[in-house]
């Protein structure tokens, strides 16, 4: 692949200016190797210390880290707390005037939501639930447009204890249908439309439809929040407006106080069968997370204006949106719509206008900002940033130069940060004040973060080899479980084979270079990185295969200039082998098919027809040979146990 070649070859290093370390939380190398050396003393002590500093208990803890059943780790567990309370209620004796939030709409219309005003919205729509019997342990499912309203749901169910559990915007009925019925959702919050680069586009309507996929009679209550006005299904009782329960609730809602351990949330992912994981976090040590993230990596300050442009359905939405800057009481931007709208410099504008402090975006949008206009952020004043940082996948050296001088101005230092759904918060990124930047490296481990590389067999590689990211002490932050399926979360992060079981294995290989900086090079399992955002080859292959026209589907990734993997999948038809515009037409057909089975994100570039695939003599399709196919390389592995070598060529080019 050119990123890892690229990289490889990467050797612009650049250290943190004396006016950024002068002020940062963590200001030398050596401050960092001092909580690395904390950490390495005693790591649950050092997890304890700032778990008392930093959240307000309702009971304080005795116990720090539980390994008794592990891997299913428990943290600070006979503690109580209420995230909520955490980021909302602590701050209203201090700075409840300050503002929480600046919404930005998607056509420019600005709405400033202080602590005070979120506290309350937060309270109404808690005891809103509250009064529709929705109790602690109840799952939400959250289907929302990103406005101030996803945040007030997410923490009004953190509020009164109930697990809640997002759902991104732009997955189908079907995927909203699975996650509701994987959960045994008791609700659903959502809004009439959402607005993105001025169309609309459905909520409710899916809701409904995925309402009809069976099986989800555990619903009993729909609460829509009024978007656009716009024609919508509403069935009585079960449906309520939002404006109308929340309307005469109170304004206090005493917090249910939970466990620790108590599940905040869970959040699906794919993993490497056809079926999402339900993540599930818990409260206190996910909080704690996110907490420490946004002074170490994000070097908060009270002055600071954040921006993290991601979705609330995902991860970095959940932490550095809902939970990480109103826990560290910021103030933050929330724009409801796209980079590209109604211009490419909206970005820019944002930043300008709102004065941003701290970005955090991801690569992918860099590399279609690039495109679309590399010159424009010097139409705009940026001089207000200080820090940037980068999230979802590796980033590109060529992109990350541009990002650095075109955006930060050669002034503020990126903060490439390595983690995942499951991890919770940041796990292998700069602490930006301390430790030099490579362009393409999320550089070195969080203190308290034990990351290594190893082989098969669980031991540590030298410098120089790749092989499995892992890491080897728990954190308070990470995964507690699979919901519902205790089993797999065992296997597919605890497997016997890397580290024996005691590992936390991510799933990505990686290796280190001679200064022992991280180099992440991508998932070693079935899921591919499309413009960020995870997603199973196997799913995609359910969902063709689940078509009518289909006899068998492979899919595999190929790299892409913008999205950092594209999505091949290879299609055999059930009928004759197809010709001219019969390509054109079932291509369609089968894009359409699998946006509305997962959703537009996961459509396949491209799709190539044989009258096979490639397969050994066991039938065991050999994709390895796909994945070359669709690169559009020269095949020169070894092809001696394929069953039918002739199949090679007719896959080697797009269908005609
Ligand atoms: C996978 C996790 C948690 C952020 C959003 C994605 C890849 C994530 C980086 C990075 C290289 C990265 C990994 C990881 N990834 N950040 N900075 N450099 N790769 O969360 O959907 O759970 O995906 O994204 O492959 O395993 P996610």
């Amino acid at each position: 692949m050119s990123t890892i070649e690229s990289v490889l070859n990467e050797t612009r290093i650049f250290p943190p200016s004396d006016e950024f370390s002068s002020q940062a939380n963590v200001s030398s190398f050596q401050a960092y190797q001092a909580l690395c050396a904390e950490a390495e003393q005693d790591y649950q002590h050092f997890w304890a210390k700032r778990a008392k500093e930093r959240i307000l208990w309702h009971k304080p803890f005795t116990q720090i880290l539980d390994d008794r059943n592990a891997p299913f780790y428990k943290w600070f567990a006979d503690g109580e707390l209420n995230v909520s309370y955490n980021c909302l209620d602590r701050h209203l004796a201090t700075q409840a005037d300050k503002v929480a939030i600046i919404f930005e709409s998607d056509d420019g219309e600005v709405i400033r939501s202080t602590y005070r005003d979120l506290h309350q919205r937060v309270c109404q729509l808690a005891n809103a639930l509250k009064a529709r019997n929705i109790k602690k342990g109840d799952r939400v499912v959250i289907y929302m447009p990103m406005r101030i309203e996803a945040v007030v749901a997410m923490q009004a169910c953190a509020r009164i204890g109930a697990i809640h559990s997002v759902v991104f915007g732009g997955f189908s009925a079907k995927s909203l249908h699975e996650r509701i019925h994987d959960a045994g959702a008791v609700a659903i919050i959502t809004a009439d439309e959402q607005v993105r680069g001025g169309k609309h586009h459905p909520l409710k309507a899916t809701v409904d439809e995925a309402m009809r996929m069976s099986d989800t009679t555990s619903v009993q209550s729909i609460v829509v929040y009024q978007r656009t006005g716009g024609e919508i299904p509403f069935n009585p009782p079960r449906d309520v407006w939002w404006h109308e329960i929340t309307q005469n609730a109170g304004s206090e809602c005493e917090p249910e106080w939970v466990d620790a351990e108590h599940p905040l949330f869970t959040l699906y992912t794919s993993g490497s069968t056809g079926k999402p994981k339900g993540v599930q976090h818990s409260s206190a040590g996910y909080l704690l997370g996110a907490i420490v993230s946004m002074q170490w990596i994000f070097d908060y300050k009270p002055t600071d204006i954040f921006w993290c442009t991601a979705d609330v359905g995902w991860i970095t939405g959940h932490s550095y949106v809902t939970y990480g800057p109103l826990a560290m009481g910021a103030t933050q931007v929330i724009f409801e719509g796209i980079p590209t709208y109604p211009h490419a410099g909206r970005f820019w504008e944002i930043i300008q206008k709102h004065q941003v402090t701290t970005f955090y975006t991801a690569p992918t949008a860099i590399r279609s900002l690039i495109k679309l206009g590399g010159d424009l952020p010097a139409q705009y004043d940026l001089s207000s940033l200080r820090l940037l940082g980068s999230v979802g996948e590796p980033i590109n050296p060529e992109a990350w130069m541009w990002f650095y001088e075109k955006v930060g101005r050669s002034r503020c230092p990126i903060v490439d940060t390595w983690w995942q759904t499951e991890t919770g918060c940041h796990m292998i990124a700069p602490t930006p004040g301390a430790v030099a930047l490579k362009p393409g490296s999320c550089t070195f481990p969080l203190p308290g973060i034990f990351a290594a590389i190893v082989d098969e067999a669980g031991h540590e590689v030298e410098n120089g080899k790749g092989g499995f990211l892992v890491i080897k002490k728990p954190f308070p932050s990470q995964i507690r479980t699979l919901w519902g399926d205790p089993e797999r979360f065992k296997k597919a992060y605890f497997p016997e084979d890397t580290g024996h079981g005691k590992y936390y294995l991510a799933g990505d290989s990686a290796y280190r270079d001679k200064d022992g900086y991280f180099w992440i090079m991508g998932r070693i399992d079935d899921v591919l990185n499309v413009s960020g955002h995870r997603l199973g080859t196997m799913e995609i292959e359910s969902a063709l295969v689940a078509h009518p026209l289909v006899a068998e589907a492979a899919v595999v990734g190929k790299p892409h200039e913008i999205k950092g993997e594209a999505v091949i999948a290879f299609v055999v038809l059930k009928g004759k082998y197809p010709h001219g515009e019969e390509v054109a037409r079932i291509t369609d057909t089968l894009r359409d098919w699998v946006a509305k089975e997962i959703g537009p994100i996961a459509k396949p570039d491209e799709i190539r027809f044989g009258e096979n695939l490639p397969k050994t003599r066991s039938g065991k399709i050999m994709r390895r040979l796909l994945r070359t196919l669709a690169k559009g390389e020269e095949i020169t592995q070894d092809i001696s146990t394929l069953e039918n070598p002739a199949i090679l060529e007719q896959l080697k080019y797009p269908s005609k």
